[in-house]
């Protein structure tokens, strides 16, 4: 690794790999950090093609690459692919960041999950501990971030998912003495009493569409969570705002912390992420 004054010499290489890439911020995100914590390094985005994964993590590390970002479609292929899985990429069952040692050995890691808890807990200075919390969906996503929400010990966590049973196995598995989440259907969601944080980690934001949970899920004092994010706010943060909902979050904060998170593991520094999302936010 370069010194902080040693610019003399080559820059250590990083990418995100990934299918599309064009549209990722993360170059954007990784050049602002290196140049806040003054790291002699550079970040590309690299686009692979289907059944060229490996192919292109072993140029990349070959040519003396440091570390990737990996995103859709090779999160899965990337955790196959890792020699040594950090505890949140095994729970995951993807890979988000590679990072390679001296003598070749990758060792794999997930930070999309703490990204979410640090956006949550430390941007919007939201306690998760002992609230009830709602997830919408039941994909990868979703899988992603069980475990590091279960660190932060919620009283009470309901999945819904529109396909029930893959709510009712992910709970199952993610059951454990800090979390005993429940799942099923949308119209199966709980609604004694309004919930204190909804995630929405579905992908039906992409498509338009409102996940169809009850409107008693939610209260004046609800932070509701879209892990996507866009120009405009998503019809699920829509939806929770005529409903009176005040703390409306899209997923930009968990975006740049993921990123932080990753920078961290690489350069052994935390960059302050707060210009970034500011940044990013008035590009947007
Ligand atoms: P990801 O990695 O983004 O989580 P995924 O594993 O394909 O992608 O999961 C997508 C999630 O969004 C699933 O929970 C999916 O529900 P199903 O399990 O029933 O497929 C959910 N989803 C996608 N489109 C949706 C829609 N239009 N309405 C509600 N849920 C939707």
């Amino acid at each position: 690794m370069s010194s902080l004054f040693d610019f003399d010499a080559a820059p250590d290489q990083y990418a995100v790999m990934g299918n599309p890439i064009s549209h990722s911020k993360s170059p954007l995100i990784h050049s602002e950090f290196a140049r806040q914590t003054r790291q002699n390094m550079i970040y590309n985005a690299i686009q692979v093609d289907d059944g060229g994964f490996e192919q292109a993590v072993g140029n990349f590390h070959g040519n003396g690459g440091k570390g990737l970002n990996i995103t859709v479609p090779f999160k899965r292929e990337a955790w196959e692919l890792a020699d040594e899985l950090s505890l949140e990429a095994e729970y995951a069952g993807a890979v988000n960041t590679l990072m390679f040692d001296e003598d070749g050995r990758s060792y794999g890691h997930n930070t999309d999950g703490i990204g979410l808890m640090r956006d949550i807990t430390i941007n919007h200075r939201s306690r998760i501990t002992g609230k009830r919390v709602l997830i919408l969906g039941a994909g990868g996503a979703v899988r992603g971030i069980l475990h590091p929400l279960a660190a932060h010990h919620p009283q009470q966590v309901f999945i819904a998912n529109r396909t029930p049973d893959r709510a009712r196995e992910l709970a199952g598995e993610f059951s454990s003495d800090h979390m005993r989440p429940a799942g099923g259907g949308f119209g199966d969601t709980p609604t004694d009493e309004p919930f204190d944080l909804i995630i929405n980690g579905t992908s039906a934001s992409l498509q338009g569409d409102l996940p169809p949970i009850p409107a008693s899920a939610v209260a004046a004092h609800t932070i509701c969570y879209d892990m996507m994010y866009g120009k405009e706010p998503t019809v699920f943060l829509q939806w929770a705002g005529k409903l009176g909902t005040a703390s409306l979050i899209d997923g930009l904060g968990m975006l740049v912390e993921q990123a932080a998170e990753s920078f961290l593991l690489w350069r052994n520094v935390r960059p302050d992420t707060a210009p970034v999302i500011v940044k990013l936010r008035n590009k947007a």
